[in-house]
């Protein structure tokens, strides 16, 4: 049954108590968020909360309580964190599950090297710790700044709330380099975690549902002083920027942190080989039980550090390193309802929401069940009994039912076939998965959440504006496109005077919004949240295209399926025909260029800056033929950091061809369209190979 239609089934009465009941829960759940840090259900579960309110409410009007939940926004967030950009990314780890996983991941390097497959790679193996990773930097051996990871690429300035950790040296013993970035895991021992959540239950106050998100709330307070009464550990394990180099090698480099005076997790491990990771993971396996604190993996990690240089980075994740994740924890619970969430691009996606099960230490009331087939293919019924899996931080899923368990009368699922938000049919297009609603702009559900994505924090992340906040704001109409988050300045009376709101907050959300009004090409692309366009490919296109306005125009002329601009945008590497179809539906859209000029017009948009060094930033550059030193996706790899794009045909764009042993027609084009050429000798030179 769906949330829309359960609405409809309720009486007058019914209506009121369960306006009353989510009234008072909803306050409950702003409390534990805005006031402790210490949320008590998931975004996706308070949202359902707000959704199915304002739905009641939508029925009957009449019954809207004076202190109704739609009519205040939470209060402002945490906030008071300084930002800090980290000018080396932080990263996160591509995960193995199984030795299959590991091997291939082994080979994936190998391949990428061009080392022979028999050749063995020595790695360090440390327990992967699951508390929050933070970056600590170091000025002549002094502490000066600590941030949270934050978006990777921007987190947030906890200095005073780190200085109060035993564990964090306010000074390195030795010698140190003139500035030097160490980074590494805060955590909590499970045991203090406990001592610290009977406490708080014995004193009827908020507890928290694991280790790690009591350690991120521990570090997030704004007063360093409750900081300092709880018990974090640190485990250094990593490198950020660092004025000279430390060592040759990740063991050397952990022995050097012992030496400055931070811990190393006593467990970790140089492994001679890869073959040794298997009786590793199942050694720290079955440890795991008996540490202080929790740990979900292994992170192995290639012990050349000059290889981990050559290996770099492939989006989020270095090719240098893997987390083996634990076996996945399994639970059964009973189906309670299956909802239906309408994302941004209209897909109507099923979620299970179940009785609240501990699965491996965290509270479990939701799963994903992907679509409709995947429902039908397990054959899932309302008031199933279920197995559940969560494996380390993905979304619990559904294996399975027991039939056994399933109730008399539980009836097939059927899956609605118009949008439960605006009632617009429903519709799955042959060969797809997906069924999606088909009220594009005109759909509610769409248009929130294309708003909720465009403040995200790998989108323009405007302080004071987040997900609630903009929902609300939607809900109340003060925004219905993304352009008229610019224009709320004209409504800063209006925000002061809600709830929770005030001149002060009202005024800092409206210079929060200045301040965003200049923005990268690659994030403004990412936030208009086109179907396939993540943040790696915005950067793609960004660093392609190099501006705006170029954007603009190649991509309306990419609309014709075989001219010239749609062939250029097919063959950038990493793009590919399929997600050029889907910009070019983008722009094919007047309504959507519509929204895009007007955005444009009340934004700077900032041309984009090449990667690392930009020795070749903007140039297009094409290889061909094979090369003898190293193997093509190195070449392209290092290419791409240095600011290129890469493409696969030569034309007049192409600014370099590198032309390897045995080349063909490519370096034929070259010549004849005068483009210059390189051998591979003067590109190792060029890119600053050794
Ligand atoms: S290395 C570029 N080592 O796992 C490499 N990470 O899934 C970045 N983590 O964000 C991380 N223990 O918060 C590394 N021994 C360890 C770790 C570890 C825990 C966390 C870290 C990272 C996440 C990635």
């Amino acid at each position: 049954m769906s949330e829309a239609t359960e609405v409809e089934r309720l009486t007058e009465a019914d209506a009121a108590a369960e306006l009353a009941r989510l009234a008072a829960e909803i306050a409950r759940h702003d409390r534990a968020y805005h006031e402790q840090d210490a949320p008590l259900v998931s975004d996706a579960e308070y949202d359902a909360l707000r959704r199915r309110n304002a739905a009641i409410e939508a029925r009957f009007p009449h019954l809207v309580r004076p202190d109704s939940p739609s009519a205040r926004v939470g209060a402002a967030p945490a906030g008071g964190f300084a930002k800090v950009r980290h000018r080396v990314p932080m990263l996160s780890l591509d995960n193995a599950f199984a030795a299959d996983d590991f091997a291939e991941f082994c080979a994936r390097a190998r391949r990428f090297l061009g080392l022979a497959v028999g050749t063995r790679l020595r790695f360090v193996a440390e327990p992967k710790i699951d508390g929050l990773s933070i970056s600590l930097t170091y000025e002549d051996g002094r502490f000066v700044r600590g941030a949270t990871r934050g978006d990777g690429s921007e987190g947030e300035d906890v200095t005073a709330n780190l200085r109060t950790m035993d564990k964090v040296p306010q000074k390195l013993r030795g010698k140190s380099p003139k500035r030097v970035e160490i980074r590494g895991e805060v955590f909590m021992t499970k045991a203090d975690f406990l001592a610290f959540n009977e406490a708080q239950a014995a004193a009827g106050q908020r507890i928290y549902a694991n280790p790690r998100n009591f350690a991120a709330g521990s570090l997030r307070q704004l007063d360093p002083a409750i900081t300092a009464q709880r018990k974090l550990g640190l485990f250094a394990y990593g490198m950020g920027e660092s004025s000279e180099p430390v060592a040759d090698t990740h063991w050397a480099y952990l022995a050097r942190l012992r030496k400055w005076g931070f811990d190393v997790n006593p467990l970790s491990r140089r492994l001679a080989g890869e073959a040794d990771a298997d009786a590793f993971q199942q050694e720290i396996g079955l440890a795991r039980g008996t540490l202080a604190y929790d740990i979900d993996g292994v992170v192995y990690k290639i012990d050349d550090l000059g290889l981990q240089r050559r290996l770099g980075f492939v989006g989020r994740a270095p090719r240098w390193a893997i987390a083996w994740k634990f076996p996945a924890e399994q639970a059964t619970t009973v189906l309670a309802d299956i909802g239906i969430q309408v994302g941004r691009t209209g897909a109507l996606t099923p979620v299970a929401q179940l009785e609240p099960v501990n699965v491996g230490g965290v509270l479990v009331t939701r799963a994903t069940l992907h679509n409709e087939d995947e429902i039908a293919r397990k054959d899932v019924r309302v008031g199933d009994t279920v197995v559940l899996q969560r494996a380390g931080d993905v979304i619990p899923q559904i294996l399975e039912v027991v039939p056994e368990r399933r109730p008399k009368g539980a009836e097939p699922y059927v899956f609605p076939d118009r949008c439960p938000v605006c009632g617009s049919l429903a519709v799955r297009p042959p060969g797809e998965a997906v069924r999606r609603c088909t009220g594009g702009l005109a759909c509610p559900a769409q248009a929130v959440e294309r708003l909720v994505h465009f403040v995200s924090r790998a989108a323009f992340d405007i302080e004071g504006l987040g997900e609630k906040t903009i929902r609300a704001f939607h809900e109340d109409g003060l925004v219905g496109t993304p352009a008229d988050i610019f224009r709320l300045a004209d409504r800063e009376a209006e925000i002061a005077a809600r709830e929770g709101w005030g001149e002060t907050s009202a005024a800092n959300l409206v210079r929060a919004i200045a301040a965003r009004r200049r923005i990268g090409l690659a994030r403004f692309i990412y936030a208009l949240g086109i179907r396939r366009i993540g943040e790696s490919n915005a950067r793609l296109l960004a660093r392609h295209y190099g501006g705006f306005a170029p954007w603009r125009a190649r991509m309306t002329a990419a609309v014709e399926a075989d001219g010239e601009a749609r062939h250029e945008l097919d063959s950038i590497l990493g793009i590919g025909p399929a997600i050029a179809e889907e910009l070019a539906e983008f722009f094919a859209e007047p309504r959507n260029v519509a929204v895009l000029d007007e955005l444009a017009a009340l934004l700077t948009i900032e041309d984009a800056e090449p990667a690392e060094g930009g020795a070749l930033a903007g140039k297009s550059i094409v290889f061909t033929g094979s090369l003898e030193t190293m193997t093509r996706p190195e070449a392209k790899a290092r290419a791409e950091s240095l600011g290129a794009k890469v493409t696969d045909s030569v034309s007049r764009r192409t600014d370099l061809v590198v032309v390897g042993a045995d080349a063909g027609s490519k370096a034929k084009r070259a010549t004849e369209l005068g483009v210059r050429t390189l051998t591979e000798d003067e590109w190792r030179e060029l890119a600053g190979f050794g």
